[in-house]
């Protein structure tokens, strides 16, 4: 297999549609969101006037069904988007991610009809956007332990809490919240919930200065007696760590979809360079130190892929995904950690500094192995997985 039929998942039989959404993303991840890579990381900001174009594209709401304003494709294909705006871009790759399988496809899953229509079909279309709010100060791996408060009163509830690294916390208008309302009943207690950025007494707090995926925005955010109507609780009571479990198990989907991609990313441009730089009189390609880099690389991205695309596909036969999952998601952060490390070291001084990108994903790919589970969770979860 050639470099380039590497780097298009040649060989895993994509349908019309998989290899029409592969290059029409490809596409546009080079004629939109390269440019202005480099600024969007140095400011920490995410441009507004791209983020509308991702929306035109249909990349916010990739799964969700057109009567929805959703692009009706599967789960495959959300991961082959994520995965070719990640070569480029991982920050658009996670707000990409999020919207799509931690705040659409939970939804679309376990909403009422009336949810649906008001929150999912300008969420789908991307005329909003949504974040997850699951973490808190102390409940980062153990997620059960959940402090954030959400009382029953009358016809609706109060929340009350502070979650922690939320992405899309300032750019989002719409917040899934995860609450504690029954803590004798310890996870079975908790609830999820809709929660609309303008309501009374929800704040935005500090941003984070981050390592890497810097242009997406991080945040804390505060909810101090806020009223959430009974109506946007999402499932029965008691649902809200199982819903955030399941759509967890999706979102890593895309997570490791992403790390595919920034490891893809960071080795195509190791490929290029290795051909054109030269030492000691011949371009660095040709030396054998060179070469079982590039090969490692190669059969790293190549089983990740593997991975990906398997973890994708179960989902979209209605298989039990959770093993998949989590072991995409180990395995393709852990390489895209490994390929982005060497991809630096493939480029020498010049891999160090910004101009040659790859220094940027191998920041981007630290968190990979970190947020939706970090690579201990995703163990765990194996584990029990093997257990059972
Ligand atoms: N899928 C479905 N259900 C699951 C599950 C999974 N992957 N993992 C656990 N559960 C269920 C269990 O079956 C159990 O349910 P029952 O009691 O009904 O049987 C319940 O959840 C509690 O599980 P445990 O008893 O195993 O609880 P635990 O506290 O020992 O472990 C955990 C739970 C797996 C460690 C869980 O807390 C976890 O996944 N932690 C990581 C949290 C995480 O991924 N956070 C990411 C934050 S979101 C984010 O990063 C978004 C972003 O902005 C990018």
């Amino acid at each position: 297999m050639s470099a380039s039929q590497l780097l298009a998942g040649m060989d895993f039989n994509l349908s019309e549609e998989h290899l029409a959404v592969q290059a029409a993303v490809r596409d546009f991840a080079q004629t939109e969101l390269l440019p202005g890579v480099i600024e969007r990381d140095n400011a920490q900001h995410f441009d507004p006037a791209l983020l509308r174009k991702m929306s035109e594209l249909g990349l916010l709401g990739i799964m969700v069904a057109p009567e929805y304003g959703g692009g009706g494709m599967d789960t495959l294909a959300y991961a082959i988007a994520v995965e070719e705006i990640s070569k480029v871009d991982a920050s658009a790759g996670v707000i990409v991610s999020v919207n799509n399988s931690l705040v659409c496809w939970g939804l679309e899953e376990y909403g009422t009809d009336q949810q649906k229509q008001q929150y999912l079909t300008p969420l789908a279309s991307g005329e909003v956007i949504g974040a997850f709010c699951l973490s808190e100060p102390e409940a980062g791996s153990d997620a059960t332990s959940q402090h954030t408060t959400a009382i029953p009163n009358g016809d609706h509830y109060l929340l009350n809490g502070t979650k922690n690294w939320i992405t899309n916390g300032n750019t989002s208008s719409v917040c899934i919240v995860i609450a504690q309302t029954h803590p004798e009943l310890k996870h079975k207690g908790i609830n999820a919930f809709i929660v609309d950025k303008g309501w009374t007494g929800f704040s935005v707090g500090k941003k984070e200065d981050k390592m890497g995926i810097r242009a997406s925005d991080t945040h804390t955010l505060m909810f101090s007696d806020v009223k959430v109507p009974a109506e946007n609780r999402i499932g029965a009571d008691g649902f809200g760590f199982r819903f955030a479990m399941n759509v967890l198990n999706g979102g890593r989907i895309g997570i490791a979809a992403q790390a595919l991609g920034i490891a893809a990313g960071a080795f195509e441009l190791s490929l290029k360079y290795s051909k054109e730089r030269k030492t000691f009189g011949k371009p660095i390609a040709e030396h054998q130190a060179i070469q079982f880099k590039l090969s490692e690389m190669a059969v790293k991205i190549e089983a990740a892929r593997l991975l990906v695309y398997k973890a994708a596909r179960m989902k979209d036969e209605g298989k039990d995904y959770i093993q998949a999952a989590a072991m995409a998601k180990l395995y393709a952060s852990e390489v895209a950690m490994w390929v982005t490390t060497e991809a630096v070291q493939v480029h020498g001084g010049y891999g160090y500094v910004k101009e040659y990108h790859v220094e940027r994903h191998m920041r981007d790919a630290k968190i990979t192995q970190i947020y939706e589970g970090t690579s201990e969770i995703q163990k765990l979860v194996i584990a029990r997985e093997l257990l059972k």
